[in-house]
């Protein structure tokens, strides 16, 4: 048994390490899960980088999603069995041949399914369907402001959007990128690089427009966000993938000017306009909210299986790659899901 640990923040080539281990025996409430692939996921990226608050300490291994065949449980284990293949979400300790986790995060997929789909389907697939459905409550006819569209995550939240009915507007930081948010279904695809969202989206429906925006980018685009929420609107946030910025160091500089870049609310204006700025944290959930985490994983697995979702894996990497695929999802070239398969 193996896994990559993070061994020192910083660039991805001096940051991780295989090493063996020994799987514990698992816990009452887990299944012990042998690996066929792990997905990475944005928030690996800012675990790496030493920005991830919630991240154990180094030496560690990380890594929020797994597919593979489960071959022990724990006695309060009921309905998962011995033998299945599952797809499930780790908190922390992915990037392994072996790993326990809760039955919380564990659903079992078809013996066809295909692994690296399966990895897709834990976290982001699901904390996608929890924004959209649980947080966000998405309507018919809705205006809906996807940032990131063309990630994991925005991938997601654009099917589901779209399922709904809703209209879509996302944004995406290349030329290929965006053609690949329209064919995704975004209606009113944004290259923020060549067009400030907020400016578009003003010229275009005007300020006050949108009903529900997803925001995993933090700081000024919170603020910009909220300023074309319309009444009734709903803000998630659920990410500030702009900490991570260019570089494989720490800055505390940016940081700060992320923080500023939110600037103040009083809970008066949400009040008076009726509307909601909502935090999505899927480790919360799973935490005090596991029922949650395992009816967003099951609803997930049950809209693929009945093919009203269609993950994209945007590429597949031999585990021995792991810190080449680290850079690729760093560096922004990656569109929808990365992983990794042993
Ligand atoms: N709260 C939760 O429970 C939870 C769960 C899962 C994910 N997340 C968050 O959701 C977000 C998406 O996760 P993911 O794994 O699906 O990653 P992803 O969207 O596939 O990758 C991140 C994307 O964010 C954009 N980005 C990165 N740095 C940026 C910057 N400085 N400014 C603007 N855009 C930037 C890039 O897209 P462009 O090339 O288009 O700029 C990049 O491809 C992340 O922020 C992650 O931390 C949160």
């Amino acid at each position: 048994m193996k896994a990559y640990y993070l061994v020192k923040n910083g660039n991805s080539n001096n940051a991780f390490e295989l090493r063996d281990i020994n799987l514990s025996e698992p816990k009452a409430d887990e299944v012990s899960i042998e690996v066929e692939a792990f997905g990475l996921n944005f928030a690996d990226v800012m675990a790496r980088l030493g920005y991830y608050k919630a991240c154990p300490p180094l030496p560690t291994v990380i890594g929020y999603d797994v597919a593979g065949k489960v071959i022990k449980k724990g006695a309060n284990v009921k309905d998962i069995e011995i033998g299945q293949r599952v797809t499930a979400l780790t908190r922390f300790g992915g990037y392994a041949t072996h790993v326990n986790t809760n039955q919380s995060g564990v659903v079992p997929i078809k013996d066809n399914t295909d692994a690296t789909v399966a990895t897709a389907l834990a976290t982001q697939y699901s904390t996608a369907y929890y924004a959209a459905e649980f947080s966000m409550n998405l309507q018919k006819g809705e205006h809906v402001l996807i940032q990131a569209a063309a990630g994991g995550v925005g991938t997601a939240l654009t099917q589901l959007a779209k399922r709904k009915g809703c209209i879509v507007y996302g944004t995406a930081g290349s030329d290929e990128k965006l053609e690949y948010i329209k064919n995704n279904g975004v209606d009113f695809p944004i290259n923020y690089r060549k067009q400030d969202f907020y400016e578009y989206i003003k010229a275009q429906k005007g300020e006050k427009s949108m009903d529900a925006i997803f925001d995993s980018i933090g700081g000024n685009y919170v603020k910009k966000g909220l300023k074309l929420l319309a009444p009734g609107g709903r803000l998630a946030m659920y990410g500030a993938a702009q900490i991570a910025g260019d570089s494989d160091k720490k800055s505390l500089y940016r940081q700060l000017k992320i923080l500023f870049g939110f600037g103040k609310y009083s809970p008066t204006q949400f009040f008076g306009n009726s509307q909601a700025l909502i935090g999505v944290n899927m480790l919360q959930i799973g935490d005090f909210k596991p029922y949650i985490l395992k009816k967003c994983m099951s609803d997930v697995v049950d809209l693929y299986n009945s093919g009203e979702i269609k993950p994209f894996i945007g590429k597949v990497y031999d585990a021995k790659d792991l810190a080449e695929a680290h850079n690729f999802l760093q560096k922004r070239k990656s569109v929808s899901k990365v992983v990794c398969k042993w």
